[in-house]
């Protein structure tokens, strides 16, 4: 065991928890592994020198060592999620981005490159693990992607940030699922704020190859990241209040083509994975590390990632928008400035209500026509240069502002602005809890929606000024408010 390792696996079994792994686990594992369930484990519970990570190790190298053309590849399996040089005749660049199969494409995309390394390793018992991070918990890059920091490991990247690569804990609100678990509906918010933070976050946080779509699974960290936003669509459902998956039909039935351990062209649709453990035969062990299996997921599995309780008023707002109908056609409140520049200082944008806009405000509360979703838009979004800083928004801050009023867990917090994408992006975010909490808190402003975009460092410690200098990160070209 290196330093670090031993360091990590003091820290796991001083707090409480179990390390498995190694020869401790095996019988289970086998066991699990003859009635053909998989279980994927928190990477932190596991033993940095155990089966796991060993059986990782070889699918890597051993995958890196097959010819680009080869479906089972390293190169061909991360050139299906995207590349910049495409080779004729294989499935290329086809990540589902800013869209409803999000979720779906990724579950089957890890689904059938988690057979390729099993088959690759030699160790049909091996399960992908997920990358646990937590705001409040651990959320470091796990020792065995960083130790050793040489070409030896298989598991290392050079490209990434350098602070990663250190071991430096991420910024915490990069990894905070608060805000897309509380929400009900899938298409509505859940999907697209997940795949905004902790899933883009964690992405140009981690830097190097991950922090772009066409190279991002070429970094073996990439498969327990999606993982773990895999497991996270499970604690969604598992939260229950009518927390559920789309039923239509396209999203349902639509097919998408993978490569198997065979190197067979597969396909599977959205309604072959809604359960992973039925359909899939696989399934997560609980984020804490403790002994034995979960029977499944617990309402504490959901709290563990939402600190912010939400209060009864909340949630019963939740629902009832959750069975409202959409407007027909989506109601603009208000629109901001203009183009808004990003920098190293905080930047306000201001969205004037109208009185019109206000009444508009009023009656969403109440009335249960008044429209399903009050969405902030922020739309044409263009980073310049490499992502130095993501931005956390807040809405409406007190006047001078004191610190715990800027964090994660304040009532005045909107979400992250992440630069996970190409081209111009758009992000859109709930405003309805910040609106309800700040109207509770007397702070709310009828005349003007203050948004307030503060820059924060990947990692802890570090310092926005320092990291982007006095230049400038992104512009956002328009911003809208919205009933929707
Ligand atoms: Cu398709 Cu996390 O990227």
């Amino acid at each position: 065991m290196t330093e670090m390792n031993r360091r990590e696996f003091v820290l796991a079994t001083a707090s409480g928890l179990v390390v498995v792994g190694g020869t401790g686990i095996a019988p289970r594992l086998a066991a699990a592994a003859q009635n053909g369930m998989h279980v994927r484990h928190n990477v932190y519970c596991l033993n940095p020198a155990g089966r796991e990570i060993a059986s990782y190790k070889k699918a890597v190298t051993v995958m890196k060592a097959r010819a680009p053309t080869d479906p089972t590849s390293w190169a061909a399996q991360a050139a299906i999620h995207g590349t910049l040089t495409p080779l004729a005749g294989m499935i290329t660049n086809q990540c589902k981005h800013g869209s409803r199969f999000f979720l779906s494409w990724h579950r089957i995309f890890l689904y059938y490159f988690e057979k390729i390394v099993r088959a690759a390793a030699g160790d049909p018992a091996f399960a992908l693990p997920y990358w646990g991070y937590t705001p409040t918990g651990q959320r470091n890059l796990p020792v065995s992607f960083r130790s050793p920091a040489s070409a030896a490991n298989p598991l290392f990247v050079a490209g990434r940030h350098a602070a990663i690569n250190a071991g430096t804990p991420l910024f915490p609100s990069v990894v905070d699922a608060g805000a897309a678990l509380a929400e009900l509906g899938f298409d509505a918010f859940f999907s697209p704020i997940l795949e905004g933070t902790p899933h883009g976050a964690v992405h140009v946080a981690v830097g190097g190859w991950m922090g772009s779509v066409p190279t991002a699974a070429q970094d073996p960290i990439f498969w327990l990241h999606h993982c773990n936003i895999d497991r996270l669509w499970d604690v969604w459902i598992a939260g229950g209040g009518g927390r559920a998956d789309p039923t239509d039909a396209p999203w349902l039935t639509t097919a998408f083509n993978f490569y198997d351990e065979t190197g067979a062209t597969v396909s599977l649709t959205g309604a072959d994975v809604l359960n992973d453990a039925r359909q899939l035969r696989y399934r997560y062990a609980p984020d804490a590390c403790a002994q034995g299996e979960a029977k499944g997921f617990d309402k504490l599995a959901l709290r563990r990632h939402t600190r912010r309780v939400p209060e009864p008023r909340m949630i019963a707002l939740a629902d009832s928008l959750s069975r409202r109908a959409e407007l027909a056609q989506p109601l603009e409140l208000a629109q901001g400035p203009g183009a808004v520049t990003l920098g190293p200082a905080p930047a306000e944008a201001r969205l004037p209500l109208t009185p019109d806009a206000r009444r508009a405000l009023e009656s969403f509360l109440k009335d249960p026509k008044g429209g399903k979703r009050l969405a902030v838009s922020l739309e044409d979004v263009r980073v310049e240069g490499e992502a130095a800083v993501f931005y956390e928004i807040y809405v409406d801050l007190p006047a001078g502002g004191a610190a715990r009023d800027t964090v994660y867990t304040s009532p005045h917090y909107l979400g992250n602005l992440d630069f996970f994408g190409e081209g111009a992006l758009t992000r859109r975010y709930n405003l309805a809890p910040v609106y309800v909490r700040l109207r509770e808190l007397k702070t709310w402003s009828d005349d003007t929606v203050r948004l307030t975009f503060v820059a924060r460092p990947f990692t802890e410690g570090g310092d926005p000024g320092k990291l982007l200098g006095a230049r400038t990160q992104a512009v956002v070209g328009r911003i809208a408010l919205r009933i929707e």
